[in-house]
């Protein structure tokens, strides 16, 4: 499923990914009205949450599912208005059942960047699944000047890279490249997609 061990990076708190809340690109998305009227919202591999809470504080109906029983635990006592399941969020099944059907949106941050890039095809397949038509994939993409060459994760990520696995979707947003962590020296940028 990942050649990393999830689970124990969070047990040994060793998570410099996680910035203890919200990325401003989705908060100001949100605050701009760039996300569209508030629906129903899927975030794979979330890990504590604050993005999905951040989501669901905007009125997002927020579905998370992440493989790590530590970080799940974590969200579900801080962030009781996200709904986080344990599991692969690379199972469209699985995630359409969490989620009781399609989604407006699909929220992805350090989630694709996180995958080894043979698996990235996979999230192609849950977006085709799981996004209604109209629906939106939005991504906070990062880290877009990580050269590929240097292996992962953070695995390079450009939004082409995303184009490349989506079929039916429509890039109509990118964002300018900011910095953002200061536990990386790479540049975010937000994209998003919107299905046919
Ligand atoms: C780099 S962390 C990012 C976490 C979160 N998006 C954030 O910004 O704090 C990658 C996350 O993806 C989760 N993950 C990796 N592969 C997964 C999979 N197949 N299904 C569900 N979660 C997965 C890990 O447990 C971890 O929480």
């Amino acid at each position: 499923m990942s050649e990393v061990d999830w689970e124990a990076r969070y047990v040994a708190g060793d998570t410099p990914w996680d910035q203890g809340g919200p990325i401003p690109l989705l908060t100001d998305a949100l605050a701009t009205g760039l996300l569209g009227e508030a629906g129903s919202a899927f975030a794979p591999g979330a890990g504590r949450g604050h993005d999905a809470a951040a989501l669901a504080a905007a009125g997002w109906a927020t579905t998370v599912v992440d493989l790590s029983p530590t970080a799940v635990g974590y969200a579900t006592e801080h962030y009781p208005a996200v709904r986080f399941v344990l599991g692969d969020a690379l199972d469209p099944d699985f995630v359409l059942a969490q989620t009781g059907g399609q989604v407006d949106l699909l929220w992805d941050h350090t989630f694709f960047c996180a995958l080894p890039p043979a698996l990235r095809r996979q999230v192609g397949v849950l977006a085709a699944a799981l996004v209604r038509p109209g629906g939106l994939l939005a991504s906070g993409v990062f880290p877009i000047d990580h050269p590929p060459s240097e292996g992962g994760p953070p695995w390079s990520y450009r939004p082409e890279d995303m184009d490349a696995v989506l079929d039916g979707f429509e890039r109509v947003h990118t964002g300018d490249p900011v910095h953002l962590n200061p536990h990386f020296s790479f540049h975010h940028r937000l994209a998003i997609w919107r299905r046919g």
